[in-house]
């Protein structure tokens, strides 16, 4: 069975567009800034602990097509002007790092509304969630209302991958359909 992670890296394949723009919002260890920098002409990668934007340096060290940046993502318009076509996040804390930095449900949602104002008409934002750790359920909770919201506002369509069990990661598709 596929994991989640290649599930959404099949899932950029099938929209990303070689002239396009896109900003991983939590770099971590780098996984998907690579699969993006492969993928698409720029990438904006940012973190707010500097060994991830050092591990992510690292692994997509032969590529020269990356802005890395180590701040919080609340602050990404002080470093990426409209408009981007793909932004993505992996919430959550640094898989092998320290658990208690992590994104909130708080910090997510001003980041979201910085995100949503860097997004064109067909772009798209996804979003992997994951409820199983502290703090989780209700960041996912508040990510879906915040989607829900736009949607009815008829600003994007929604596909969300469910997952087979309560704890287990979740995510959002949402392509931008009006300003
Ligand atoms: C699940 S990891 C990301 C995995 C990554 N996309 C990869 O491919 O390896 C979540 C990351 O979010 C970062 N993070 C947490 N809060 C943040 C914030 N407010 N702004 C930017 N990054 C944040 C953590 O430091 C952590 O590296």
């Amino acid at each position: 069975m596929k994991n989640n992670n290649e599930i959404i890296h099949e899932k950029f394949e099938s929209i990303i567009q070689s002239d396009w723009l896109s900003i991983d919002m939590t770099a971590g260890n780098g996984r998907d800034t690579y699969f993006l920098a492969q993928k698409s002409k720029h990438v904006f990668t940012i973190d707010i602990q500097e060994v991830a934007i050092n591990k992510t340096k690292e692994l997509t060290k032969d590529f020269d097509n990356i802005t890395y940046i180590h701040d919080d993502h609340q602050n990404i318009n002080n470093y990426v002007k409209p408009y981007v076509n793909l932004i993505i996040y992996n919430l959550g804390y640094l898989p092998g790092g320290n658990k208690k930095i992590k994104t909130t449900k708080d910090s997510t949602l001003i980041s979201l509304s910085k995100a949503h104002q860097l997004l064109k008409i067909n772009s798209y934002l996804i979003i992997t969630c994951y409820p199983g750790h502290p703090g989780g359920s209700q960041e996912t909770e508040a990510v879906k209302l915040w989607i829900n919201h736009k949607k009815e506002k008829q600003q994007y369509e929604v596909e969300t991958l469910h997952y087979p069990t309560k704890n287990s990661p979740i995510s959002f598709i949402c392509k931008r359909i009006a300003m």
